[in-house]
């Protein structure tokens, strides 16, 4: 049983050849409306891979939080945890796709009233399994949660992103924190950082794949070549791989190694969704990237 406690956005994706420059207008190529957020997003990649996921959350009481907690369900993520409110709107991400990169700007709207009480209630009689958590929720609930999954025993992941400063205990809660190679470097500076919280770290490194720590020693598991089309994502794929093949008992070695194919696959087509791979597709490694 993997839970995910975390945000959920409607993602607002323009295409563009480049990004406008301050008070530039440019036209574009492109428009659409995605399921993303963070947590979301690594709750359907675990699903697709055949976790069974329970998302914790909040969206609006508006046709984008309805048709988020409809689209989850269809997806196989237990929503029940997740609970609209009336005062503030789904969560947003406007997220510009140029051709050699990205840019986003996440309003957290409900996402940001997810607070300790609400995750402490949610997550209350939640099974033992594996625990996902990410910081586009408050930290409070980001602590309470980690506190919640570690008394019932789960292994809890931390992905610090979007990136801040660690509180020395969550080092501590944590049991693998997964930044990217710019995050990892921020944290390593940080001065709640340790030596000794090194081989919680699994460092995913974009188009070189993904780092872990085997008997003190870093290991850099390769990744596949791939087209990319949109990296949104990617490392959302990696988390919910990661948490899905964790939870079905893999070695950290073979979960890190699937986790880092199935977030090649999705950066394959736009969205962060769009691409995730179901257990079928990354074993096949076929051609689901035109769906
Ligand atoms: O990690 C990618 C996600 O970050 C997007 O889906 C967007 O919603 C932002 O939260
Ligand atoms: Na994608």
């Amino acid at each position: 049983m993997i839970t995910v406690a975390g945000s959920l956005n409607i993602d607002l994706v323009t295409e563009a050849e480049r990004f406008p420059l301050p008070g530039e207008t440019i036209l574009g190529t492109g428009f659409s409306t995605v399921f993303g957020g963070k947590g979301a997003n690594q709750a359907v990649a675990a699903a697709r891979l055949g976790g069974q996921v329970k998302m914790v959350g909040k969206v609006g009481n508006d046709l984008y939080g309805e048709s988020y907690l409809e689209y989850l369900t269809n997806e196989t993520v237990d929503v029940s945890n997740v609970k609209p409110v009336t005062h503030l709107p789904t969560g947003t991400a406007s997220i510009v796709v140029a051709e050699q990169d990205n840019q986003i700007i996440v309003v957290a709207g409900a996402n940001g009233d997810v607070d300790g009480d609400f995750i402490k209630e949610e997550m209350t009689g939640s099974q033992k399994g594996v625990l996902l958590v990410q910081l586009e929720i408050p930290d409070e609930a980001v602590e309470e949660a980690m506190k919640a999954a570690k008394a019932n025993g789960s292994t809890v992941i931390l992905n610090p992103a979007p990136f801040k400063p660690l509180p020395a205990e969550w080092w501590e809660l944590a049991d693998y924190i997964t930044p990217n190679e710019h995050e990892a470097a921020s944290l390593k500076k940080e001065s709640n950082f340790h030596e000794a919280y090194r081989e919680k770290l699994i460092v995913t490194r974009g188009s070189e794949g993904a780092s872990f720590f085997e008997k003190g020693e870093e290991v850099l598991v390769p990744a596949p070549k791939v087209t990319p089309v949109d990296t949104t994502g990617a490392g959302d794929t990696f988390n919910g791989a990661l948490a899905a093949f964790l939870d079905q008992g893999l070695a950290l070695r073979q979960a890190v190694e699937k986790a880092v194919k199935a977030a090649s696959m999705s950066i394959t087509a736009l969205g962060a969704q769009s691409a995730m791979p179901t257990l079928q597709q990354l074993e096949g490694g076929g051609d689901h990237a035109e769906k």
